[in-house]
C-alpha cells in the first residue's frame, strides 16, 4: 500500500461510488477542491489502484478558539478495501502536513455511523449534538488535537 498526494479530480470517483447516496456526479466537487492554497488531497493505493481518499482544507470553525484549523472532508473507503487500516494512514500522512502549516486542529462533520471511526484515530467529540446535512444523514462535530 502507498499514500500519495493526489488533485481533487483523482478523488471524485471514490467520493462518488462512497459518499454520494444518490451518485450524482454534480455533488461530488466541494468548494476550494483546487485552490492549493487553502486544500491538499490524498490517496491509498493498493496495487496501483486508487481505493481511499481524504481531503483536507484550511478552514476555521469558530466553536474551537485554534486561530489555524484544517477540516476534513471526502472521507471515504471503497466498501471491498475497508477495514484494512487505510483511511487511518491517510491521516497519520495528513497529521504532519498541517502540523507543518501551523495548525493545530483538524475538525470534521462526522457522519454518525462514523463516529466509532474518528475515535479510533483518536477523534473526540465536540459536543453530542446531532444535526442534519441534507441528503447525507445524521452528523457530530469532531476534533483532533494536532
Ligand atoms: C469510515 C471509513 C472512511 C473508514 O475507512 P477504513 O479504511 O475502513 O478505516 P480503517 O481500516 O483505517 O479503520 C480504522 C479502525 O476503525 C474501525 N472502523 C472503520 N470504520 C468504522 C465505523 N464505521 N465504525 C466503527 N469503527 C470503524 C476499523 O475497524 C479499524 O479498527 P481497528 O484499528 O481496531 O482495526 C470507511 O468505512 C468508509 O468509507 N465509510 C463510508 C463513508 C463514510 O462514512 N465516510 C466518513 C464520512 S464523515
Amino acid at each position: 500500500m502507498k499514500v500519495l498526494r493526489i488533485n481533487a479530480v483523482d478523488t471524485y470517483q471514490i467520493r462518488q461510488k462512497v459518499l454520494i447516496p444518490d451518485h450524482d456526479i454534480k455533488k461530488v466537487k466541494f468548494e476550494n477542491d483546487d485552490d492549493e492554497d487553502i486544500s491538499f488531497h490524498l490517496g491509498a493505493f493498493k496495487d496501483s489502484q486508487l481505493v481511499s481518499v481524504a481531503s483536507f482544507y484550511y478552514e476555521r470553525n469558530t466553536i474551537f478558539s485554534d486561530l489555524h484549523q484544517y477540516q476534513l472532508r471526502g472521507m471515504a473507503t471503497l466498501p471491498e478495501f475497508q477495514g484494512q487500516g487505510l483511511s487511518s494512514e491517510l491521516l497519520n500522512m495528513a497529521f504532519p502536513i498541517i502540523k507543518q502549516n501551523f495548525c493545530t486542529l483538524l475538525w470534521c462533520n462526522a457522519r454518525v455511523t462514523a463516529i466509532g471511526y474518528y475515535e479510533k484515530v483518536g477523534f473526540k467529540i465536540q459536543d453530542q449534538t446531532v444535526f442534519e446535512i441534507e441528503g447525507i444523514g445524521p452528523h457530530v462535530l469532531m476534533y483532533k488535537n494536532i
